[in-house]
């Protein structure tokens, strides 16, 4: 495999782009070196690089494509309504046609309001708790990696650069699964605390009613309970995280599936907070997620697209039993490799990851970039092990066989050491103080 067309390109794109992407889990820094993968097009679960080498994704656009790249219906519906104009003066019918269509399936939720990224909405969320208590904490799950790129989340992680520290300082945490770290935040911080935000599951499942109980917990004191859904939406179930545990939330947010990769977010909620953000009620007004691109017509054309496909197919069920037989193929090869402790696929089957562990059972970057490097070399592109409604078993039987060829390089890489495989640097994380 060559990436000769790709190589050419990488210095310019560090030289005019910061971090040489628009979002830092796509950058160099996440990949093997002198691999750069620069996509030219993508179909299905497959995408072409520059020099015409073809992988298997099993990233889809950071989780966003859930239906497949160039998805035929999502496609034409979006090119449809671009003929027709794309942003105007005033609303377009459309915005209440995609907000009708989100609610039918969203069962809890009283109102919507759309935007561009997931972080929008996960801020627009606090804005609104803000507003609605008077306070100015957030209490986010600890174990949780990911809420938003705005200063109240980015403010906790280790690149923190250009965020004031009283900003960080409004931001505290709880465990998930771990009802006795919230009890101790609400008595720490007693009629302090704005709203509790999480994702409903990440690996585990919730234990003993967490969710309820966190909820519960979080009313008594005074606090707005918000599930952050921009993953598990459109994944566990058509009406979300939130649907298959039985529970309402106060807000919860959506974004990534919801437009099989246009860009569309969507904060939804119970009218008591969301209507802060309207023009009828006689509290402060809350300026709540209003941008030029908003509403961009296509996306919510493309976003419509999803939801009825979604209705009308099995997509979830695809998504989990795809998901299984991937996860249960890799660690049959990994136990019968003796590998298990080291490389392993955890987490829900919709929506997994692998463990590279080294010779000391640490998780580790070095053999991270083992993983990817000979996957890679073999037509998987594999950050993480997230499967669409394209990946066929013909895919997911490929994926098990090279994923099996590239255990046993790793299987000599814990023998012999390391530095004897990995071609370039290792990869880092993408939270980190320094370069
Ligand atoms: C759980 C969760 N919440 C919020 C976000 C922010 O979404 P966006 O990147 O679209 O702003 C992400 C992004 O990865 C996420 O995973």
């Amino acid at each position: 495999m060559k990436f000769t067309n790709s190589l050419s390109l990488q210095k310019r794109f560090h030289e005019i782009i910061p971090g040489g992407s628009h979002t830092y889990a796509k950058g160099d820094d996440q990949y093997p070196e002198n691999m750069p993968v620069y996509i030219d097009r993508g179909k299905g679960c497959h995408i072409w690089d520059l020099d015409d080498n073809r992988f298997i994704e099993y990233g889809m656009g950071l989780r966003s494509v859930t239906l497949g790249h160039a998805f035929k219906p999502v496609n034409q519906a979006a090119a449809r309504q671009m003929k027709k104009g794309n942003n105007y003066v005033r609303p377009a019918k459309i915005e209440l046609e995609c907000a009708e269509e989100f609610l039918s399936i969203i069962g809890g939720a009283e109102m919507v309001k759309f935007s561009k990224d997931g972080s929008d909405a996960t801020s627009g969320a606090v804005k609104l708790a803000r507003a609605y208590t008077g306070r100015e904490l957030i209490a986010i799950c600890a174990d949780h990696p990911f809420f938003s790129v705005d200063d109240w989340f980015i403010g906790t992680t280790p690149v923190a650069g250009g965020i004031p520290d009283n900003i960080k300082q409004l931001t505290v945490k709880f465990h998930f699964n771990d009802i006795a770290s919230v009890t101790e935040m609400f008595e720490k911080y007693p009629g302090k605390i704005a709203c509790v935000m999480l994702e409903a599951e990440k690996n585990d499942p919730p234990r003993d009613n967490f969710l309820h109980e966190l909820m519960r917990i979080s009313h008594e004191n005074g606090a707005v309970f918000i599930l952050d859904e921009m993953i598990t939406g459109f994944r566990w179930h058509l009406g979300g995280a939130q649907k298959k545990y039985n529970i309402v939330p106060d807000m919860s947010t959506f974004g990534k599936a919801l437009g099989n990769g246009f860009a569309i977010s969507a904060l939804a909620g119970k009218k008591e907070f969301m209507n802060l953000g309207g023009l009828y009620h006689d509290k402060e007004r809350v300026f709540l997620m209003s941008t030029t691109h908003g509403a961009e017509n296509h996306a919510l054309a493309a976003a419509i697209a999803t939801m009825q496909f979604y209705k009308k197919n099995p997509v979830i069920e695809h998504l989990s039993e795809q998901g299984r037989k991937l996860k249960e193929g890799v660690n049959k090869v990994s136990e019968e490799l003796k590998l298990k402790d080291y490389v392993s696929i955890i987490g829900p089957d919709c929506c997994s990851v692998y463990t590279t562990r080294d010779e000391k059972n640490q998780p580790s970057q070095p053999f991270r970039t083992l993983f990817l490097q000979e996957t890679m070399k073999r037509g998987l592109i594999m950050p993480s092990s997230i499967v669409s409604y394209s990946h066929s078993d013909k895919d997911i039987n490929y994926t098990i066989e090279m994923i099996a060829e590239t255990l046993v390089i790793y299987k000599k890489a814990l023998d012999e050491g390391i530095d004897k495989f990995i071609e370039g640097r290792p990869i880092k994380p993408v939270y980190r103080k320094y370069n």
